[in-house]
């Protein structure tokens, strides 16, 4: 492999710092440096520098200058339901006529549509159009996501859409972590508490035997999975080894944040309807708030999740598209960008520190992934812009240039 020199950023935004999440203070810091360059070598980042330093290192290594643009770690976003087949084009119609998401659902739309329509695919369908999206999120500088299972909601279905995932990583240049949510809804076939016992009993050991997830995730909502049926979900995931994600609060306060604390999940996803209690309870346990201000711009609705409370409580905010058919159709962690500062008044550093080096301690890669930081993976993206608020501040349109993935241009 070739070795790379990536000179005259106008800022090499490193995001490099504490061997860990950033909380408070800590997320407006982004180690940039101004005309920055890096030696890239194997796949891994091995110098990061001024361009000067850089280029009397750089030997006969292949020169591309970035001509004054801004140079960023991938985005790493920690939430996605990447693998379902077809769309909720239908859904979408029927929000634009005034008809919430749970009325929806109620109507035959919502997630079990598209359970419908997953079971019915075959692998190689799903494969193509997993593959499809994961271009898209290529194209938009994300370099790694995070990609939950949950439109199949029976063994074979479930297994069908974890191993579409794993093809995807080894077949896109994308990475993809993958996490078991089949207590995503209960199918209409099952009562609630055969499709629990059948999650615990039939789905977590065949998937850790396997070894085809890493995090286990449950829709903790009204309507969906109560609280003693998510303890005792995830209680069993634990068992097996999966670390915890968990969807809480996004609809409405149903005390999942404490739950989440309880069971020492590392993140607790959505919280639009967490109160400050709920943000206690979080930071109590350290764990990870992933917000998601796609899916509430793309509901209609403005409760968006308090991510300055939560900032302030000392709780390493991370930010994500939830891209998915029905609340989320975006794969661009740009748009969130935009989103977080617009909405939930988070400024354009704390916004990039939640789409990047947060986001990789909650998928259990900050030591490899989320800064640009020597024996790191060369996974950064250059866009067509010399201040890195501009990334936020722009909106509706791409301004990346190019993505690479250990070192290689993936787009
Ligand atoms: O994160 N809330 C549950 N899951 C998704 C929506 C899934 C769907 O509507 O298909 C979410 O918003
Ligand atoms: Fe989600």
């Amino acid at each position: 492999m070739k070795t790379l020199a990536i000179l005259h950023a106008s800022q090499l935004v490193t995001l490099a710092g504490p061997k860990r999440p950033r909380v408070g203070k800590e997320m407006s810091e982004l180690a940039i440096i101004r005309d920055g360059g890096m030696l890239i070598r194997d796949g891994k980042i091995d110098i990061v520098g001024a361009s000067k330093e850089i280029g009397k290192n750089a030997g006969d290594a292949e020169v591309i200058d970035t001509g004054g643009r801004v140079v960023l770690p991938g985005f790493v976003d920690a939430h996605t339901h990447l693998v379902f087949a077809g769309n909720r084009l239908d859904d979408f119609e029927h929000r634009a006529h005034g008809e919430s998401y749970e009325q929806i659902a109620a109507a035959g739309g919502g997630i079990w549509s598209t359970v419908e329509k997953t079971r019915a695919a075959n692998e190689a369908d799903l494969l193509a159009q997993a593959k499809k999206h994961a271009a898209w999120f290529l194209k938009c500088g994300t370099t790694t996501i995070e990609a939950k299972s949950g439109y199949g909601l029976s063994v074979e279905d479930e297994l069908k859409i974890l191993r579409v995932m794993r093809r995807l990583d080894q077949e896109t240049p994308l990475e993809i972590v993958p996490t078991f949510l089949g207590a995503h809804a209960v199918p209409r076939e099952l009562r609630e508490s055969e499709y629990v016992d059948l999650v615990i009993n039939e789905m977590l050991p065949r998937i850790a035997s396997e070894k085809l997830a890493e995090f286990c995730d449950i829709f903790c909502e009204r309507g969906y999975f109560d609280i003693e049926q998510s303890r005792r979900i995830l209680t069993a995931a634990t068992k097996l080894g999966f670390k915890l994600r968990a969807h809480i609060d996004q609809l409405t306060n149903s005390g999942g944040a404490k739950l989440a604390a309880e069971l020492g999940a590392t993140t607790a996803d959505h919280l639009e309807k967490t109160d400050q209690e709920g943000i206690a309870a979080l930071k109590s346990a350290n764990v990870q708030p992933v917000l998601l201000p796609g899916s509430v711009y793309a509901l209609g609705s403005t409760s968006y999740p308090r991510a300055r409370e939560m900032i302030d409580a000392g709780l390493a905010v991370v930010i994500a598209t939830d891209f998915n058919p029905g609340s989320s159709p975006t794969v661009s962690m740009p748009m969130i960008l935009s989103l977080a500062c617009t909405q939930m008044k988070m400024s354009p550093a704390e916004a990039i520190t939640a789409a990047t080096v947060n986001a990789a301690y909650s998928l259990n890669r900050g030591d490899k992934i989320g800064s640009l930081e020597p024996g790191k993976r060369a996974n950064f993206s250059i866009f067509d812009c010399e201040d890195y608020r501009e990334l936020a501040y722009w909106f509706g349109f791409s301004q990346v240039h190019s993505v690479y993935v250990r070192g290689k241009r993936a787009h």
